[in-house]
């Protein structure tokens, strides 16, 4: 292809590490840790009801911003877990995933000559989506075994360019649970620079050790200068499934829903009456949930303290970003190569989650959202290490 035929957003976004690893991974026939996919079943309630939903050709378009009984709902669970008071009629959207939230509201807002600040280590996608808005991002580092931010660097980071701050509680890669202390600091600086909050809070439920989910909407101030955006692909176990929703005041949210009907006119209609059953399952739902996830945590902690990959222990969602240094590697790459070619675990180096990749070299994030018997073969393959470090000396 001729190179100039592409735009200049495009330009340098090119498929992640993580979609590398996937590939070199099945080459290898390794366990891969290096994708966040739950490949665990979809709730029974939920399939059925989405079964029914096909069934009776409830196959149209809704309208752009989803099907009434679903905002209702996600109304109710907004305002029960969320402390968000939300007007489903208004300030509701259901989105293609959460990514098409995101990317929303990303286009509604973000333009060339905006200042977007993002936390390192970030997810991919927030970067990525972001790049093809053209705004320059700043980035705030995460730093120590907590990823705290400097609240001297995070204010440095706004200046009257700044649109838009993007928060990820609880975050991919870290598994950091922003504090309501921190939020508190981000939502001062939001308010005295008029500058808008966009958070992803997809691993709302996926918490350890008593942290609490706390959304920045919640707090004072914030209600009218945050776009909230959640999904249900990681707590139902529907990645494929696509489906989101997005609350926001409603001028905001209006202009995004627009811009959502463009790309891709509504969320697929019969999943969305799946889902439906989603927001009706008992609370014990999310204990098991959490239990689970709580017990893959525990297991791979200890197979990587074990073998000197040091846990940065994660507060919250379901990835685990060690220090490598200790199992004697020089950075990043070279143990993730080691544990793919000798172990036969696939990890991905930090490098790629930080807008300056030197922060991130000596870390690698670990997936542990597998079945059972996917994470004991892992770790008994992250077990293995010191012999083949030995070997290798
Ligand atoms: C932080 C974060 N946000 C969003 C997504 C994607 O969510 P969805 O499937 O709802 O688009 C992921 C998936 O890994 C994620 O880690």
């Amino acid at each position: 292809m001729n190179p100039s035929y592409e735009a200049d957003r495009v330009q340098g976004i090119a498929q992640s590490d993580i979609r590398l690893m996937s590939r070199r991974c099945m080459e290898v026939g390794g366990v891969n840790l290096g994708q966040g996919i739950c490949d665990q079943p979809v709730p029974d309630a939920v399939k059925r009801a989405a079964q029914q939903a096909i069934d009776d050709d409830r196959s149209i378009y809704s309208k752009y911003e989803g099907i009434d009984e679903l905002r209702r709902l996600i109304a109710d669970k907004l305002r029960d877990y969320n402390r968000i008071e939300a007007d489903p009629d208004r300030e509701v959207l259901v989105t293609a995933g959460s990514t098409g939230g995101f990317v929303a509201a990303v286009l509604s807002f973000v333009q060339p000559g905006d200042e977007v600040i993002l936390f390192s280590p970030f997810y991919g996608y927030h970067y990525n989506v972001l790049r093809l808005a053209q705004p320059t991002v700043r980035s705030v580092t995460l730093r120590g075994d907590d990823f705290a931010f400097d609240p001297d660097e995070l204010r440095a980071a706004f200046t009257p360019k700044t649109k838009a701050i993007v928060v990820n509680t609880p975050c991919n890669p870290c598994g950091k649970v922003f504090s309501r202390h921190e939020l508190q600091q981000i939502a001062e600086l939001c308010q005295e620079h008029d500058v808008l909050a966009i958070t992803d809070e997809i691993y709302e439920y996926i918490l350890y050790d008593g942290h609490e989910h706390v959304s920045l909407a919640s707090l004072p101030g914030m209600h009218e200068r945050t776009i909230t955006i959640s999904g249900f692909s990681k707590t139902y176990n529907m990645t494929g499934w696509r489906l989101g929703y997005a609350h926001a005041p409603e001028p905001l949210a209006r202009r995004m829903g627009v811009v959502a009907d463009l790309v891709y006119i509504c969320a697929p209609t019969p999943l969305q009456h799946g889902v439906v059953a989603a927001l009706r399952l008992p609370s014990s739902y999310y204990e098991t949930l959490l239990a689970d996830y709580d017990a893959k945590r525990a297991a791979i902690m200890a197979a990587c303290d074990a073998v000197g990959l040091r846990s940065l222990r994660p507060q919250g969602a379901y990835y685990l970003m060690v220090d490598v240094r200790g199992a004697g590697f020089a950075d990043d790459v070279e143990a993730a190569r080691v544990l793919l070619d000798a172990c036969g675990v696939a990890a991905i180096p930090g490098h790629s989650f930080y807008v300056d990749p030197a922060d991130g070299r000596h870390q690698l994030r670990l997936c542990f959202a597998k079945q059972e018997h996917d994470l004991r073969r892992a770790c008994d393959g992250i077990l293995r290490l010191p012999e083949v470090m030995r070997a290798r000396r």
